[in-house]
């Protein structure tokens, strides 16, 4: 498979900041509404990806998209030694949410920077400037294709990457359980938490049953050029981490 970015169907919810600033209006419950749609398990799937990247080898690292900072917090805290040994980059395209990372990360002693980038085009990073790049639960609201092809341009070569995405469970049956609990509940959890703001619930419905199960996930990106990608399913494969190299 030889793919390339600006696919169409690339982006599984439809989703631009552009048309719909959802993230703005819904910054200071994103957390909340994570711990509401995981049933609290994104904690457990974050401290994952932290681990993971504390044990890679890097010293300068990128988490894009990176929301409210939930990597950037865990990385500090697991791994504060880890962290001040190397300089991290932590954005995203919304400020409002960049600025609850910096509020939620702010006394834990690590010197982050905080920058406002897209990351589907990122002039302000220098070509294969980066060890690792991390991006956690966006690559669904995002046109992947093009994410691929931007982490591959900043990444050095031999570096990094790490993907925390929406999955497919194993068993059909159980994903057909799992999106009919989704589009039931969520709903009405989505509803109750934004106070009438349809728009949560709705990307992550569109995004969850349109994303890649993590084996084509995976073959899509030795298509844009990764390689040794591998992935682990979690929570039965509600998610996978997604992990690969850049050549060289
Ligand atoms: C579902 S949240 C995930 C946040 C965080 N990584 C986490 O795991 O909790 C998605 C984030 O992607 C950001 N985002 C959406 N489109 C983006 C883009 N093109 N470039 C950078 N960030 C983007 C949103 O602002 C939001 O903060």
């Amino acid at each position: 498979m030889d793919l390339k970015a600006n696919d169409a169907n690339a982006n599984a919810a439809h989703f631009d900041m552009r048309v719909d600033d959802i993230f703005a209006r819904i910054a200071g419950r994103y957390d909340l509404l994570c711990d509401l749609f995981s049933l609290g398990l994104h904690r457990l799937w974050k401290r994952r990806v932290a681990n993971l990247i504390a044990v890679a080898p890097w010293e300068s690292m990128l988490d894009a998209a990176a929301g409210t900072g939930a990597i950037a917090l865990r990385l500090a805290k697991l791994h504060p030694e880890r962290c001040r040994s190397g300089s991290i980059v932590v954005s995203d395209i919304s400020l409002p949410m960049l600025a609850i990372a910096e509020q939620r990360t702010a006394a834990l002693g690590v010197p982050f920077a905080f920058r406002r980038l897209d990351a589907h085009e990122m002039p302000e990073i220098a070509d294969a400037s980066v060890d690792l790049y991390s991006i956690s639960l966006a690559l669904k609201i995002c046109d992947r294709h093009r994410v691929f092809a931007e982490a591959l341009r900043v990444l050095r070569p031999g570096g990094t990457f790490i993907a925390l995405e929406a999955s497919s469970i194993g068993s059909a049956r159980m994903q057909q359980l799992y999106l009919i609990y989704m589009r039931l509940c969520m709903p009405l959890i989505g509803w109750i938490a934004t106070r009438g703001d349809a728009s949560a619930y709705l990307y992550l419905l569109r995004g969850i049953e349109a994303f890649p199960d993590a084996a084509n996930l995976a073959e899509e990106m030795r298509g844009m050029g990764f390689e040794n990608v591998t992935f682990e399913r979690m929570t039965l494969g509600i998610v996978a981490i997604h992990m690969a190299r850049k050549p060289g």
